[in-house]
């Protein structure tokens, strides 16, 4: 397992660009089920969650070229198997999203049921409840839901409310209702930019999708979706990782191919506590910090309200911060687990249920620490590059999942950080017997 060896102190400085978004990346590869027809996708993130949707998409039978590190042709003409077994689902979620393209084309689909993970629960009862609406029978069978599409072998679309708003289950629903046959209306949808990249895709593929990025969604069902090409959104949750970044070591970073619009609620945050943030054009930002951060309360909120997964990343803007902060995040249950690796590296962090109390400023100082989540590990690097000595990250996998080589990136802007690979065991030569 590889860990980062960290020592803090560094301002960032100079320019850094900003990847694909890996959420909006993810359901748009999962769209390709939809079609017999190749899907090119532009500026995928070359992250591990889009290696392994890659694989995913191939176990199915479908084809998946590669002519440029951060493009993917896809055909999914010879999709033969409608399974994403439990080995795949158990190390990214998101594999669920294969379930309503396979159901809407292939009128049958079983995804193993994913279990609860290190920020909360997360069931997907309301993707099942949804597909039922479009007529589908749901079962689960040995810890896998198994889905078939009612005996005309088509859905049928349907008037969905979703009671809690749901990012994976708005995409879910969408990407099965441009088959269904009729017309589909999907109220308190996900707001969020990858909810409405989807949208783009899917048009272009010959979807009739309107509203997507509003909480209504209308969808008219087609017969039979084709190729198209489509670029992927920039990573709004990158941009604001790197603006925390600039912030909290006092550095000046040009941040750019990003897309500011989709970060509104968090520049206008992260203005308020005293990061000086400006749109040099419509996707390139200018931040510095010079003076003091305040401490302001947060909470997380669905789109466009402040994103939960930016919450580890303020909350360590909340230790360098003069005064007493609140962050309650509304979104998971459990999503504080970085709390305490911080509190190891001497922040004062309070954690009560789904709110955290933070006093800043601290001194923090560097120490062996654990990434328990992607965001989590975002956060104990950030607060690497700010602690005094030497900070060891445990476990970064979790953000190699959604970060596109961050420690290249960070070391390019002055830090100094460095993967550090475990030696691989080798048993020792046995004598060859006789
Ligand atoms: N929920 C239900 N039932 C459902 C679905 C969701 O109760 O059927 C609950 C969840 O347990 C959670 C809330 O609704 O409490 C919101 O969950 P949502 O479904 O919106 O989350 P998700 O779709 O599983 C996506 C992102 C997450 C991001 C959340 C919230 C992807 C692949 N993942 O997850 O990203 O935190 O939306 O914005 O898009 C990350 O990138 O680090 C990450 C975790």
């Amino acid at each position: 397992m590889d860990k980062f060896r960290i020592t803090g102190g560094r301002p960032l400085k100079g320019r850094v660009s900003i990847s694909g978004a890996k959420n909006s990346a993810l359901p748009c590869m999962a769209a390709a089920l939809l079609t017999s027809e190749t899907i090119t996708l532009h500026n995928l993130p070359y992250v591990r969650d889009i290696i392994t949707q890659r694989r995913l998409l191939e176990d199915l039978g479908g084809t998946v070229l590669t002519p440029e590190l951060r493009t993917h042709k896809i055909n999914a003409s010879h999709v033969e198997v409608f399974e994403a077994p439990y080995e795949l689902v158990k190390t990214m979620r998101a594999s669920v999203l294969a379930l309503g393209p396979l159901l809407a084309r292939f009128g049958k689909a079983k995804v193993s049921l994913p279990g609860g993970c290190a920020i909360g629960m997360r069931p997907i009862d309301l993707h099942l409840a949804g597909f039922e609406k479009f007529g589908a029978e749901v079962k689960l069978e040995a810890g896998n839901v198994v889905a078939y599409a009612p005996p005309e072998g088509r859905l049928r679309g349907a008037e969905i409310h979703f009671e809690k708003v749901t990012v994976t289950g708005t995409e879910n629903l969408m990407l099965a209702a441009t088959l269904a046959r009729g017309r589909s209306v999907l109220h308190n949808a996900a707001c969020e930019p990858e909810v409405a990249d989807l949208a783009d895709l899917l048009n272009k593929m010959g979807a009739r999708v309107i509203g997507a990025g509003t909480p209504t969604i209308q969808i008219q069902g087609v017969e039979s979706l084709g190729g198209a090409q489509h670029t992927i959104i920039p990573d709004r949750i990158e941009t604001g990782t790197f603006i925390a970044a600039a912030a909290l070591t006092g550095g000046a970073l040009e941040i750019k191919d990003c897309y500011p619009g989709h970060l509104s609620t968090v520049i206008e945050k992260l203005r308020e506590i005293g990061v000086e943030i400006e749109e040099l054009n419509p996707t390139t930002l200018e931040v510095s910090c010079r003076g003091r951060l305040s401490a302001s309360n947060m909470t997380t909120q669905p789109y466009p309200g402040f994103p939960t997964d930016m919450q580890a990343q303020y909350m360590v803007l909340m230790t360098q911060a003069e005064g007493v902060s609140v962050i309650d995040e509304t979104i998971f249950e459990n999503r504080f687990m970085h709390g305490s690796e911080l509190q190891r590296m001497g922040a004062k962090i309070f954690v009560n249920g789904r709110s955290a109390t933070v006093s800043g400023p601290s001194a923090l100082t560097g120490a062996p620490v654990l990434a328990s989540d992607l965001r989590a590990s975002a956060s104990l690097v950030l607060a690497g590059l700010v602690a005094s000595g030497e900070t060891l990250i445990d476990r970064v996998y979790h953000i190699d999942r959604g970060y596109e080589k961050i420690e290249v990136k960070l070391r390019q802007l002055g830090a100094d950080i460095e993967r550090v690979r475990e030696p691989v065991a080798v048993p020792a030569l046995q004598p060859l017997p006789g």
